[in-house]
């Protein structure tokens, strides 16, 4: 396939194109979910009498899940396979969904969240994680990020529906059962696409794995090439234990990949995407306007990660990441000054707009779908539905972390002080990706896998000889 268009991709093998659909529709719930919260809070607290603490537990209550769920499909995805962990989390998202819906108590509605979270966990990087198992390597960008560009459409269509049903009444528990429709889709599609041929193949069922490979390639693709890579890697790796993890051959590119985890989540992220309406708020809007410009936010995240989804197999991975970050650092700065010095907010009110509005355009070219691209990419086949659960439990983990943190934050360094510390991160990340982060553009899996492991070798080699030059 010399065309690098996922169009492309897509037109060429239907089956393809349905299996990455039907899988990022866990993509969507996770945005969903993560979302709708923000704006149902505002009619719970009154409903179930919600303190301070109860709300937070509510949005944190997913969160936790979320961690549990990316430590429990790890196990999950290898054993029973991909495709049945996105079908369970499906069924997940229907009976939670409704669950929390019908809560009549605050304790009952965390119950519900909680368990929503864990669906939201595992579909957030078995996603990515199936889809990429199942692309060709020239359109993978493309076709694993259109998980990152569900995410986002499904936090844009959570604000749309808090803004359409809140002056409907009993418009939260609306809200909150909608999400039990695409997960009803979630389920039902992943009945009817295949495994992926990787999962196959490491389950000894090399004739089925090559049949699939052949559905979802065109002529012109080398299918017995590429199942040659995959069964000569299925053999080399055939432990996966935890342990395999700490590897030497798989430590370098642990670090990068818990290092994208961390860093996607303490740049700040969530604290937009949570609290966009108050900070807002703070630069003197009211409310309807703040709901509005938050929806600007939420197109803007859409539209740059349609810009991505685009760009990602054309410029590579590195070059969107390293743009995309320095743009966060650069809004940041501005941020931190709009919030520190007064007379920019008097004078110039609509800096924090645009400061915003290019915050999320640039996460949204890089660190927002890179960070799960490579996740699903760098890690060898034997190892890579552990790795790939221990890099999402972090971001979870860190997800958590940050946004129990900002207000607490704000409330003891000021708004200006928290800006001007996620951009010193920022600042931090860019040193990082620009040193570690591998290219993977236009490679297989079995490539990556290799080109890491050669200059895993060729370092070793290289400290070797200089060790034996200094005793000499
Ligand atoms: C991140 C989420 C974030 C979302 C925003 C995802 O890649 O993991 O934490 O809310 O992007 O678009």
């Amino acid at each position: 396939m010399s065309d690098t268009s996922i169009l492309t991709a897509a037109k060429r093998s239907p089956l393809l194109a349905r299996a990455a659909a039907f899988a990022a529709v866990g993509g969507f719930l996770f945005g969903y979910d993560t979302g709708v919260i923000s704006g149902a809070l505002l009619f719970i607290q009154d409903d179930l009498h919600a303190g301070d603490f109860a709300q937070q537990a509510v949005v944190g209550s997913l969160l936790l899940g979320a961690i549990v769920g990316a430590a429990i499909s790890g196990y999950t995805a290898d054993r029973l396979s991909r495709r049945w962990t996105k079908f369970g989390s499906g069924c997940i998202y229907v009976v939670a969904s409704i669950g929390s819906a019908l809560s009549t108590s605050v304790g009952e509605l965390i119950g519900f969240r909680f368990v929503l979270g864990v669906a939201v966990g595992t579909a957030s990087f078995v996603g990515p994680l199936y889809i990429s198992e199942m692309s060709p390597p020239k359109a993978r960008g493309g076709l694993v990020s259109f998980n990152q560009l569900a995410v986002t459409s499904g936090i844009l269509a959570a604000y749309l529906v808090d803004y359409g049903f809140s002056g409907v009444s009993g418009n939260w528990r609306w809200m909150l059962a909608l999400g039990a429709v695409p997960g009803l889709v979630l389920a039902i599609g992943m009945l009817t696409v295949p495994h992926t041929p990787r999962w196959l193949a490491s389950a000894g069922r090399e004739d089925q794995a090559r049949d699939v490979l052949r559905s979802i390639r065109t002529d012109d693709d080398d299918v017995d090439a590429e199942m040659d890579g995959i069964l000569e890697e299925t053999h080399d790796e055939s432990s996966t234990s935890w342990r395999d993890l700490m590897a030497p051959k798989v430590r370098p590119m642990l670090v990068v990949g818990l290092g994208l985890a961390i860093f996607q989540q303490i740049v700040g992220i969530n604290t937009v995407i949570y609290y966009a309406p108050t900070i807002l708020k703070a630069t003197g809007l009211g409310n309807g306007g703040a709901i509005a410009q938050t929806v600007a936010i939420g197109v803007t995240n859409v539209v740059f990660t349609i810009v991505a989804v685009s760009l990602l197999d054309k410029v590579g991975r590195r070059a969107l990441l390293l743009t995309g970050t320095s743009g966060l650092v650069v809004s940041l700065a501005v941020l931190a000054a709009y919030f520190t010095f007064p007379t920019l907010q008097h004078d110039l009110p609509i800096l924090a707009l645009l400061a915003l509005i290019l915050y999320i355009a640039s996460f949204a070219i890089g660190l927002g779908p890179v960070f799960w691209l490579m996740i699903s990419e760098i890690y060898p086949q034997g190892v890579r539905g552990k790795a790939m659960s221990l890099s999402s439990m972090t971001n979870w983990g860190f997800n958590f972390l940050v946004s129990f943190t900002f207000l607490t934050l704000t409330g003891a360094i000021g708004r200006g002080g928290t800006f001007l510390l996620y951009a010193l991160i920022g600042v931090g990340a860019v040193v990082f990706f620009a040193a570690k982060v591998p290219e993977t553009k236009g490679k297989t899996l079995e490539e990556i896998t290799g080109q890491v492991e050669g200059d895993y070798a060729a370092d070793e080699a290289g400290s070797r000889s200089a060790r034996e030059r200094s005793r000499t």
